[in-house]
């Protein structure tokens, strides 16, 4: 069968639409990443173009949310990042849980769940009767398959091993039967998945007192950082925290968190 190439006015047309939607920025050079991600989608669809597909995905839903996801990167892991986690949230979990007994987090891209179980493990290893206090974790992506991943809470060895010590593994995680591993209900019932995008918010459940949004807006232009960080605000008590990827700043992009250091790991701090 011939190979379908994508052409470049299809690339610009199938640009333009993940900008609008969600944000993603693919320049020129991402043709061959474009051309590659939704090469399957194009033969699974009977389409006979990269156009075809583009104008079926404006009719059906579910199509549309294929090719989101199919450009989404949702490269992740367990304790990525792990001084965030070991170090910092530990710290603020100490100060928050002084003052109160409840806290409502979010994690605002959590791709396939890894970091939110993260957060939900180092909670529980903080407070082992969880019952004594209210925690919530709202858990947001703009990818449908991410999300629905990301809700059973199973995980591959492969998965397992990238971030989990094996006392982690043993503590938090029961074997599956099919070679896999469950989360136990304890952590997993801290977390709650629901679609989100980033672009266009509609209120959550919560103000939340600490927010991780984390190598997501490294994707996105300066004026949708400087959008989406402000809705983040929003939806934050006054001096919550919030934590991005260890290589973005917010410098330039709100002028509504103040920076802070602790013990060198950098977090922004909401201003009343
Ligand atoms: C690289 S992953 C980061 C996952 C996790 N926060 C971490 O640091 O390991 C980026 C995630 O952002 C999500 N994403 C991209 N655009 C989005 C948008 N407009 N709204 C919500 N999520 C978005 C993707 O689906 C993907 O799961």
């Amino acid at each position: 069968m011939r190979a379908i190439s994508l052409q470049q006015d299809e690339f610009e047309l199938i640009a333009g639409y993940i900008y609008n939607h969600c944000g993603i920025m693919l320049d020129e050079t991402k043709v061959p990443l474009v051309e590659s991600r939704l090469g399957d989608l194009v033969t699974r669809n009977n389409c006979d173009s990269y156009l075809q597909l583009y104008q079926k995905a404006q009719m059906n839903t579910p199509l549309a949310e294929s090719l989101v996801d199919a450009i989404t990167t949702n490269e992740t892991s367990f304790f990525r990042d792990s001084k965030v986690f070991e170090s910092l949230l530990m710290h603020l979990f100490e100060g928050y849980l002084d003052k109160s007994n409840r806290i409502n987090m979010w994690s605002a891209a959590c791709s396939f769940g890894q970091e939110p179980y993260t957060i939900a493990m180092v909670l529980k290893e903080l407070i082992n009767d969880l019952l004594r206090v209210q925690i919530q974790i709202t858990c947001t992506d703009i990818s449908t398959e991410a999300l629905t991943y990301a809700s059973k809470g199973i995980y591959t060895d492969f998965e397992m091993n990238r971030g989990l010590s094996m006392l982690r593994q043993n503590r938090h995680f029961q074997k599956n039967g099919d070679g896999r591993y469950k989360i136990n209900d304890d952590v997993r019932s801290l977390v709650h998945f629901r679609p989100f995008n980033l672009l266009k918010p509609k209120p959550l459940p919560h103000l939340y007192d600490i927010v991780l949004c984390r190598n997501v807006a490294i994707y996105f232009d300066t004026a949708t950082k400087q959008q989406i960080f402000d809705h983040i605000a929003n939806q934050m008590v006054d001096g919550g925290c919030l934590i991005i990827g260890s290589s973005e700043m917010l410098i330039g992009i709100s002028t509504r968190f103040e920076r802070r250091d602790w013990n060198g790991i950098i977090y922004y701090q909401k201003v009343a």
